[in-house]
């Protein structure tokens, strides 16, 4: 579903603030792998994910998504093949708009006729069975504002509307980071359901290495925009925070800082 070949991506090059943030990175997801990504401040992941999303070109290497060759597609072509979600929850979502009228606009992503007003009966349906599963009590409040939702609230809202239209991948960048830690568990359990339900491919950078553990499939961790690290399947099962640490430790030579939310 995403094929990385060999890319490397340098900001700022032959300038003071030179800065080789991805080093040669191979990746390749299976339809249906849900990759949590790991691995130090500034060791590339956000990158590697705007990389994909097409936020600039990569200086080498090729970026295939679904055998399509992107590598030289602008970032608004790509992002018909995408769903994106960040750390911010007020980024993801309109907040002077309802949430009814957020998951239209959501709904008519890439149509032409996207100005058509109003929304069908059966549009409100199809919004109030998908609000009704995340447990919110959403699927009440359709004429609601954005605004007034809480953080919590508004991620998950940003995640619908980000798998609306099933993706080819699902690409969350921190996206539980900035809730408190009871939101950020329910919020990833609404990620793991929805994932799981549509069968979509994911790339899901976490801070929280129980968090890594925890949810997906497969796991890598980064250090010096390189992979250093690639576990999936049973052996990922069976991973430990402690294992991580010492894998880091091992494979880059450094210690993890002693960030708490680093180690969960
Ligand atoms: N647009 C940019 N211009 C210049 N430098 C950048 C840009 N984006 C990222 N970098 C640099 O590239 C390196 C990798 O950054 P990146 O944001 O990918 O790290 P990260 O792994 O996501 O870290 P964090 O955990 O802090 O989010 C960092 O040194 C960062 O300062
Ligand atoms: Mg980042």
């Amino acid at each position: 579903m995403l094929e990385l070949k060999n890319i490397y991506k340098t900001f700022n090059p032959g300038t003071i603030n030179e800065k080789v943030a991805l080093n040669g990175v191979s990746l390749s997801l299976n339809d249906g792998d849900f990759v949590t990504v790991i691995g130090g401040n500034g060791a590339g992941k956000s990158t590697l994910l705007n990389a994909v999303a097409g936020t600039w070109f990569v200086d080498e290497g090729s970026i295939l998504i679904d055998e399509n060759d992107v590598t030289k597609l602008p970032e608004h072509k790509r992002a018909v093949y995408l769903g994106r979600v960040f750390q911010d929850p007020m980024t993801g979502t309109a907040a002077t708009m309802e949430i009814q009228e957020n998951l239209a606009l959501a709904k008519r992503r890439g149509n032409r006729r996207s100005l058509r007003p109003g929304i069908t009966k059966q549009e409100r349906e199809e919004y109030v069975s998908l609000l009704a599963s995340l447990g919110l009590g959403l699927e009440n409040r359709l004429t609601s504002k954005v605004g007034l939702l809480s953080g919590g609230q508004r991620q998950a809202l940003t995640l619908l509307m980000a798998t609306l239209k099933k993706p080819k991948l699902l690409l969350l960048d921190e996206h539980t980071a900035a809730l408190d830690p009871k939101t950020a568990a329910k919020v990833l359990s609404i990620t793991d359901q929805i994932v799981n339900r549509d069968h979509l491919t994911t790339l899901m950078i976490t801070h929280n290495m129980r968090d890594a553990i925890l949810h997906g499939n497969r796991l890598i961790m980064m250090s010096e925009g390189k992979i250093i690290l690639d576990i999936s399947g049973e052996e990922k099962k069976k991973l430990t925070v402690k294992d991580l640490l010492e894998q880091f430790e091992k494979v880059s030579g450094e210690e993890f800082a002693n960030d708490q939310a680093l180690l969960g």
